[in-house]
């Protein structure tokens, strides 16, 4: 069985790009939704035993994918996606003290520039039709590159990618603060975004 994970910082840390009250309703009750459902759908199953991402790429792998299949990858997906995008968020503490040095030097060796890197985001955010994410992940030559995926959708169907960071870009992320605005939340994220995920 999987318990929500334990989120790395209290929830008013991040304010003011993420209010409490969004990790509130997004934490306490979106992904602990999510834990919920799925060890609802894998209670008594040859499911019960498997990790996390062995189970997203199972039920992904299943063709047609069922109800049943469709929910638990859904499910599976979601809990990965939101126990990555908590690990790709930190505090900005002291406040304004930015990325490290490392992160930096990897932003630009790859994409010239951190505003380089953060208008590709912004970019594939705000095109992404509907729910969905917006990742970092890394080839098997480790070279970095963004991608959207669709509603719960990840990267974990090729094994020869590696997540690094992600954005969650569902609006309940977001709509309590910025209603539908999405780029306005990307633009206030920059400051806790954990750049060191990449370096
Ligand atoms: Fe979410």
């Amino acid at each position: 069985m999987f318990e929500l994970m334990k989120l790395p910082y209290a929830q008013d840390a991040l304010e003011p790009a993420i209010s409490k009250e969004t990790i509130s309703y997004h934490y306490g009750k979106h992904h602990q939704g999510y834990v919920d459902n799925l060890n609802k759908l894998i209670k008594d199953t040859a499911y019960e035993d498997m990790e996390l991402k062995e189970i997203v790429r199972e039920a992904s792998a299943q063709t047609p994918r069922n109800d049943k299949t469709n929910s638990l990858f859904n499910n599976a997906a979601q809990v990965y996606n939101h126990n990555l995008y908590w690990n790709s968020l930190k505090p900005d503490e002291p406040v304004g003290i930015g990325m490290s040095k490392a992160a930096e030097a990897y932003i630009s060796e790859y994409w010239g520039s951190v505003d380089r890197l953060k208008e590709t985001i912004t970019n594939v955010s705000t095109k992404l039709f509907g729910s969905g994410w917006v990742w970092i992940c890394k080839h098997e030559d480790d070279s970095p590159f963004v991608r959207a995926t669709h509603d719960a959708g990840t990267p974990l169907d090729d094994p020869l990618v590696t997540p690094l960071l992600v954005i969650d870009v569902w609006e309940h992320a977001y709509y309590l603060q910025y209603k539908n605005d999405r780029s306005a939340y990307i633009d206030a994220i920059w400051p806790v975004i954990n750049w060191d995920n990449l370096a």
